[in-house]
């Protein structure tokens, strides 16, 4: 057997810390760089473009991308809110646009995802309702396909990654015969065909967690530190005047602060401030997974969080 190393470091929209029910360029442009950190994307999502955020509500928090959490605390369906950009509601008017919203396991980091995953929740046809400043609420009009089912990964099976996704659903939708019925048990699909299949698309945002049952018999890490400077780069052709703070950090290394930490599916580990600028995280621990949240340059606090995720894996 032999160990191949893998760290992702994340840098995550801050949604928690969002002074304004809009989603600027930059917290777009952060949630798309976990995705792409944390491998969802191009594996699991060939691309992901998205025009709002998913605000995911365990309870009272606002989930960042990435965050681990116990089976216990997601047990139940979250609260999902959508936080459009600027440019959301010319493309979704909110009258007459419907969504799909999904929760699907793209199981750990490094997996071939172009088998079949674990659908955990499906529904068609939900609806936005106005929330508060600019915010909005889901109307889910008709009973989901599949009901909400909690993450229960296998004991030792490392850090699943559960993706929540609220998907565009054109009037051409058409549910495939296999997920036309309401209470069709969780199962499995493939969540590509599914999309291509039936016209759905695009993902309009998208939210993760992580569930970890017991300590990964896995090990291992990568390393990849996200560069503010990413996201500087790609906030640059926005009009927000989220700009100018963003200079201040072009040159910083955001996410790369590599803490092992205890493999059990708890909370965020907090710990920052030992930004390496790059986490080549060793890996011959389980399963070590942080989250931290103090990295961001000063002209950033507010608008971004980071994180930082180390999954292990044996092969
Ligand atoms: C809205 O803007 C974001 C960020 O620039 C982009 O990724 C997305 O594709 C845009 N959405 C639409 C519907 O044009
Ligand atoms: C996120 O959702 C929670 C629960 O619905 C809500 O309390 C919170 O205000 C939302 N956050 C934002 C920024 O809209
Ligand atoms: C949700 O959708 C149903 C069906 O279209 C509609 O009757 C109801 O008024 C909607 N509820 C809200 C809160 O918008
Ligand atoms: C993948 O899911 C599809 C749709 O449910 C099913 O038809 C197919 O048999 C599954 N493939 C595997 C390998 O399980």
């Amino acid at each position: 057997m032999f160990a191949k190393s893998f760290t992702a470091a994340l840098v995550v929209a801050s949604i928690s810390a969002m002074a304004q029910n809009t989603a600027s360029e930059m917290q777009l442009a952060g949630v798309k760089a976990n995705f792409q950190q944390a491998q969802l994307v191009p594996q699991f999502l060939p691309t992901f473009n998205p025009s709002a955020l998913l605000n995911v509500s365990f309870g009272s928090d606002n989930i960042e991308p990435g965050t681990p959490l116990a089976a216990t605390a997601v047990s139940s369906a979250p609260t999902l809110t959508v936080i459009p950009a600027s440019n959301f509601s010319s493309a979704y008017p909110e009258a007459t646009t419907m969504f799909t919203v999904a929760m699907v396991d793209a199981d750990i980091v490094g997996t071939d995802e172009s088998g079949n995953q674990t659908r955990h929740w499906l529904a068609n046809n939900v609806a936005l309702t106005s929330g508060e400043d600019g915010a909005f609420g889901l109307n889910y009009t008709t009973d989901p396909i599949t009901n909400y089912a909690g993450p229960g990964p296998a004991e030792g099976s490392g850090a699943h990654r559960y993706v929540l996704l609220f998907i565009d659903q054109p009037s051409t939708f058409t549910a495939p015969a296999y997920l036309s019925q309401p209470n069709t048990p969780l199962g499995t699909f493939n969540f590509q065909n599914y999309l291509s299949s039936t016209g759905l698309g695009p993902i309009v945002a998208a939210n993760y967690i992580t569930v970890e049952n017991g300590v990964a018999t896995v090990t291992v890490a990568s390393t990849s530190a996200v560069q503010s400077s990413t996201l500087v780069a790609a906030a640059a052709a926005s009009t927000s005047g989220a700009s100018s703070a963003m200079s201040s950090g072009a040159s910083s290394s955001m996410g790369s602060a590599s803490h092992s930490g205890s493999s059990s599916a708890t909370k965020a580990a907090s710990s920052a401030g030992s930004a390496a600028s790059s986490a080549v995280a060793s890996a011959s621990v389980t399963a070590a997974k942080s989250g931290a949240s103090a990295l961001m340059p000063a002209g950033l606090a507010g608008l971004v969080g980071v994180g930082a995720l180390a999954v292990g894996l044996v092969f």
